[in-house]
Order: structure tokens, then sequence, then C-alpha cells
């Protein structure tokens, strides 16, 4: 691990480079990694390059993807006393907080109650970050932005406190979603590492329910989350100079009731093999062979529950969109 380093310094905005564990080799020794093995996999982490993020933005705006609008429906409703949990004056630190939309209405909350907040998000896309970043300073003169290039563990171990103040962490969107149970866990156990007794954790995760409502949702007619998939080969194409045609792999979603996990894969529509030039690198495909690219668990409250407990946090109080469901869920560090 090393130290961050600030690059860029404009007044009210600072943004802090984590060193660079983020690069090429890393990607390709993911890749080799998880296409060598059985069955073949890739982190979804990889989805969210310039493209990626663009495409998950879009996903977010469909129809059938109810786990953004439903966060907001609560921020809408609920943001003044989701802030009121936490008395006194606050920060807030988020963790992959790109485009900072459904943010700003807490930030708003928090800003008609005291004159100043300091903003930390933390997120491994620098032009999100900046692009999110300068849209914020332009609407809100009060508000202090420290940004972290980073990815969750190392922005953690960065984030700043000042004196006298409570910090508010915010992971939502259901990221917690994409980790395995363990992971997520561990990730929790990160998080309240990095706080205080009396700081708080505002968590959004989305709630089990029929898979009829679970699988448009990552099946959508536009095919706009079958691109965020397979910008994944492109991706691997782009960077590592492989030979993927996306046309011939199949973006596939499915509900596992019993893990309580959306499975997103990559089906390949024939056997073929493909070139990963930078790594020397020839993989061999049948046909309906699967690369498994993320999953997306899905909570009940009673797990939620018992993740807190363990984890070192009171679960305080949940709030619901008016169709139930998705949870924000406000955890005191305790
Ligand atoms: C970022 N994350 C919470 C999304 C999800 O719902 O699991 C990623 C995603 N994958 C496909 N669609 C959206």
């Amino acid at each position: 691990m090393h130290a961050p380093m600030p690059s860029v310094v404009i007044s009210r905005f600072v943004i802090h480079q984590s060193s660079s564990q983020w690069n090429h080799n890393r990607f390709a020794d993911d890749v080799r990694l998880g296409l060598t093995a059985k069955p073949k996999s890739l982190p979804p982490k990889y989805f969210y390059d310039a493209l990626g993020s663009q495409l998950f933005e879009a996903i977010c705006l469909l129809p059938e993807y109810y786990l953004t609008r439903a966060e907001t429906e609560i921020f809408e409703r609920h943001a003044a006393e989701i802030v009121a949990q936490m008395p006194g004056s606050a920060s807030i630190v988020e963790l992959g907080s790109g485009s900072s939309i459904k943010t700003r209405l807490l930030i708003e909350a928090i800003l008609a109650r005291q004159t100043e907040l300091y903003y930390q998000p933390i997120d491994i896309s620098e032009t999100i970050l900046e692009q999110s970043a300068s849209k914020l300073l332009g609407d809100y003169q009060n508000l202090h932005i420290t940004a972290h290039i980073s990815d969750y563990t190392n922005g953690l171990s960065s984030i700043a406190r000042r004196d006298g103040e409570r910090v508010l962490v915010l992971f939502l969107g259901s990221n917690i979603g994409n980790y395995t149970p363990d992971e997520a866990r561990q990730l929790l156990g990160q998080i309240r590492g990095a706080l205080r007794g009396g700081d708080g954790l505002l968590l959004g995760a989305d709630l089990k329910k029929s898979s009829a409502i679970i699988e448009p949702a990552y099946n959508d007619a536009l095919g706009v989350t079958a691109a965020f998939n397979l910008n994944l080969l492109l991706r691997i194409n782009r960077e590592l100079d492989a030979d993927f045609d996306p046309a011939r792999f199949e973006h596939r979603a499915i509900y596992q009731e019993k893990e309580g996990r959306v499975e997103i894969h990559l089906v390949s529509r024939a056997t073929q093999s493909v070139r990963i030039n930078k790594i020397g690198l020839q993989i061999e495909f049948d046909e309906g062979e699967i690369i498994h690219t993320e999953n997306s668990y899905k909570y009940d409250l009673a797990q939620l529950y018992a993740l807190a407990e363990e984890r070192g946090f009171r679960p305080q109080r949940t709030w619901f969109d008016s169709e139930k469901r998705f949870s924000c869920n406000f955890w005191l560090a305790i």
C-alpha cells in the first residue's frame, strides 16, 4: 500500500490519486486468472472503464432497472429524517460515488442545517469524480470536496476527519450486492475500522423479491445491460490487444433464488478460440460455455441486521420505497 499523492488542487476541490495498483498489469493478471479458471470468470470491477461507466449511468435510467429510482424516491421523501440520525456537525464519505446524483439530496439536507459541508467521494474513475465534483461545486457554494481516485480499501484508509465532526459513510445503490457474503462482511469490517463510535453508515441494499421483477432489471429490452456486459470483452480487446468478437457472445442474467443473487454471464454462441496478444494467451470456448462476470446479491432485513451487529454497528432505522423493493439502512457505529 502506498501513501496517496495530491495531484490537483483548485480552491474547494482536492483530488487524491492513490498509487497505481489500478493498472494494466493488474487487469492483465486478473484476465489471465479468470479466463484460465473453470468455470471462466472476470471481476465486475472491470466493467467501469470510460464507456462502461457511461453505460452504467444509462442502466440507471432504464424502466426495468428499479434500483436507482427506488433509492432516489427514498431520499426525496426522507433525506431530512436520514441526516437527522446524525445530530451535530457531519461530513460525508461516499464509497463508489459515481455521478453523485442521489447524493445531492443528502448534501442539501445537511447544508440546510449546517453552514458548510466536507464531502469525500471515493471512486475508481477519475473522469467521473472530476465531472461530478465540478457540477456539485458549481451548485453548492458551501461545499468542499476531497475526492479519492481509489478502490474502497485504500480510499477508506485515507479519509480525513475534522475536529468535532461525525462522519457519515454512504454505500449506496446496492453496491454491496456485487460482493460475496464473505467479501461484504470483510468490507463492512473495514468501513467500521475507519469510523469512530457515533459515526454512521447509510447502506442502500436491494431486497429479495420475485424473479419476474429482478431478471428484467438485468436484461432490459433495449439491450443496454447486454452492452455493459459485452463491453468487458471490448475492454480486453482495447487494452490487451485481443480479438473477441462480441457478436459471438450472448448476455445472460439469471436470478438464483436459493443463493439470493442474480448471476450475470457471457455465453459463447459457438466453439471458438480467442487470442489475447499482450499476455500471450489463447483461450478456447465450447459452444454454450460461460464467462461469469458478476453477481448481484439481494438481501432481506434479517440478513442486514445480522451483518450490522456482527460488524460493530447498531441498525437504527430502515426506509423503503413505496413498492418496498429497496431498502436504505442507517447503522450507527457503536
Ligand atoms: C453497481 N451495481 C449495484 C449494479 C447491480 O445492480 O448489481 C451493477 C449492474 N450490473 C448490471 N446491471 C447493473
